[in-house]
């Protein structure tokens, strides 16, 4: 999805800038460009493609300390450099990078038409520009203003002008923006993997807020301006952290680094004399968690599949019905929010519109929401009532797999938390607190089996299409391993409940579509064993992931073991091979993993 920069200081722009949007490339885009002002007035420049061929196109000598720069995922025309950000107003005067999506932007367009504007491009963006350029009022920030209150839809801008040199002028509604404040210059960026190398002190923008930026000051204000008093936080992020460390992929690099972060993520969580966990940031207390009598999980994507995970250890642990919705149709469905219900959103990025829009339905109709965010001072955790920050660490791949991990944890700790306040026992509570320790040295396990699953994963790189089939616990991690090798090898891959086989897709069982079966030692092993002689009846290739001692029967069939954990904690675990599946598919098909084609990292847009 697009991103912003922009910096004003005591340096030059556009090394900063192009920095910058490098560092947002792996939120997905199509084109990019920055504006710099300085002694020769604003200069432009917008490519398609790469951000290191914007950077190749720009003069040697481009001075200028103040400036804008985007990426462009398009949605308003396609991907030219016409139509790449930023826009400008028909002197050159203003410039305007934009995330988000203007809704009256085509009637706002004919309006301009008929005072005889002229267009250069086919962005909903351009519209800003002129109309800050026609307005009247005496400051850049009173045109802002102006233009705010004629436009519906969501935004996050940042105008350049000519007449005001000393100042960049941003806003938000409904999609992220950040100000970094440095000594003697600032930043301003949609994602904080673009600021971490200059600051680690920055400012939250929320709806409805803007800023003035200048290279020593900053100011938030409402759209009734008045001001917003903020104080920059300091965020825990490493600049090592975004950065690829050696390895290939950051896909790759994510996957290998989940016994450490699971193990700080942990630390101090867990209460091992009362067998729970320790979640302060969900501003619940014992009574409160008492009182709810349902749990409601909203996620997009993966994070759905993760939810559903989690609903199943919260009915396990805590006999608290529970279910996964996804985020994206929940608000359209006019839902019912039950007082007594805690809503959880869950999120990676904390930015994806769909949950955020849930969020905000939830709220609106008077329902208590907590999140399990990874994303430190993102939309989703600001907004929600509370919640458990996942500490990952940030997460660059499109294809998720720590955070994964790490929400899977977060569920566990919630569902301890609850059902602590129920009728677990102590026991059985430190029972699963042990599970929980030793997940990371059991991914250690896991990844060492690396070499051996790249095999497999050459062997199905060549299928057409796949099955990934799983029951009860196992159906949530079929369904993400179907989304993770999808995403990334583009193979086609369903996930089916292993019980629903016989009911139609067995019918597409043949020599050419392999199975992968996830087939925990539990109390449905049997079953599932049976199911997949239909498969193996059929003469379909087949791939286990199962635990040590479940005999398979046909040493033929290739099987990844992971080390058996409590049975409620065992889907976590059984995630994790199958991320390495999805990455050595990839591999063997040469595409790029790290920005699959047609995704994005953060959805940002309905
Ligand atoms: C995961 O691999 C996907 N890229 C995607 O499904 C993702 O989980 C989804 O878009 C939700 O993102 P979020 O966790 O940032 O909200």
């Amino acid at each position: 999805m697009c991103g912003i920069v922009g910096y004003i200081g005591n340096q030059n722009a556009a090394p900063i800038l192009i920095e910058g949007l490098s560092r947002l490339e792996y939120r997905g885009y199509d084109s990019a460009g920055i504006a710099v002002l300085g002694s020769r007035g604003p200069q432009v420049f917008r490519r398609v493609g790469r951000v290191r061929d914007l950077d190749a196109s720009l003069p040697r000598r481009l001075a200028g300390k103040v400036g804008i720069g985007h990426t462009r995922w398009a949605t308003h025309g396609p991907a030219t450099e016409e139509n790449a950000h930023p826009q400008t107003s028909e002197d050159g005067r203003i410039s305007v990078v934009h995330n988000g999506i203007i809704d009256n932007a085509a009637t706002l367009r004919e309006r301009l038409d008929a005072k005889g504007v002229k267009f250069s491009s086919e962005t909903d963006t351009e519209v800003i520009a002129h109309l800050i350029a026609r307005s009247e009022a005496p400051t850049l920030e009173g045109a802002v203003l102006d233009v705010l209150s004629r436009i519906t839809g969501t935004y996050a801008i940042a105008v350049l002008d000519e007449r005001h040199p000393d100042r960049l002028v941003v806003a938000r509604n409904g999609s992220p923006l950040i100000l970094g404040v440095g000594d003697h210059e600032m930043f301003v960026a949609s994602d904080l993997s673009a600021l971490v190398r200059h600051t680690t002190s920055v400012v939250h923008l929320d709806d409805g807020e803007l800023a003035t930026v200048t290279a020593t000051e900053f100011r938030t204000f409402s759209k009734d301006e008045e001001n917003t008093a903020k104080i920059p936080t300091t965020i825990d992020i490493d600049f090592e952290d975004v950065g690829l460390a050696g390895y290939r992929h950051y896909m790759r690099k994510e996957i290998l680094e989940q016994p450490t972060t699971i193990e700080r993520m942990l630390r101090g969580r867990l209460d091992e004399r009362f067998g729970t966990a320790r979640l302060d940031g969900l501003n619940l207390g014992p009574r409160e968690l008492r009182w709810f009598r349902r749990v409601k999980i909203l996620g997009c994507g993966s994070a759905y599949y993760v939810g559903q995970m989690g609903a199943a250890m919260i009915e396990e642990l805590a006999r608290v019905p529970a279910d996964a919705e996804p985020a994206s149709e929940f608000r359209y469905r006019n839902p019912i929010v039950e007082p007594d219900t805690l809503y959880v959103a869950v999120s990676q990025s904390g930015e994806t519109a769909d949950t955020a829009f849930a969020v905000q339905e939830v709220k609106r109709k008077g329902g208590q929401i907590v999140g399990l965010v990874n994303v430190v001072g993102s939309t989703i955790a600001r907004e929600c009532d509370g919640g458990v920050y996942l500490h990952a660490g940030p997460e660059v791949a499109v294809a998720s797999t720590k955070a994964l991990t790490h929400m899977g944890i977060g569920f566990a700790l919630l569902a301890l938390c609850l059902a602590r306040v129920r009728d677990l026992s102590i026991a059985d509570g430190q029972r699963i607190i042990t599970g929980l320790r030793s997940i990371p040295g059991q991914i250690e396990e896991i990844l060492t089996g690396e070499p051996g699953i790249a095999k497999i994963a050459a062997g199905l790189a060549g299928a057409q299409s796949l099955f990934f089939v799983g029951r009860v616990r196992g159906f949530p991690v079929a369904r993400e391993g179907a989304q993770k090798l999808k995403e990334v090898s583009y193979l086609h891959a369903e996930a089916y409940q292993t019980s629903e086989l016989k009911h139609g897709p067995l019918a597409l069982i043949c020599e050419s579509l392999p199975t992968v079966a996830i087939v925990p030692d539990d109390e449905l092993t049997d079953r599932n064993l049976a199911a997949l002689q239909q498969i193996v009846a059929r003469k379909g290739p087949l791939v286990v992931v199962t635990h040590p001692g479940v005999a398979i029967g046909d040493p033929a069939v290739p099987a990844i073991t992971v080390p058996k954990n409590e049975r409620e904690l065992d889907p976590i675990l059984l995630t994790v091979p199958l991320q390495l599946l999805a990455y050595h598919a990839a591999l063997a098909l040469g595409h790029d993993i790290d920005k699959p084609r047609n995704l994005a990292k953060s959805v940002t847009v309905e």
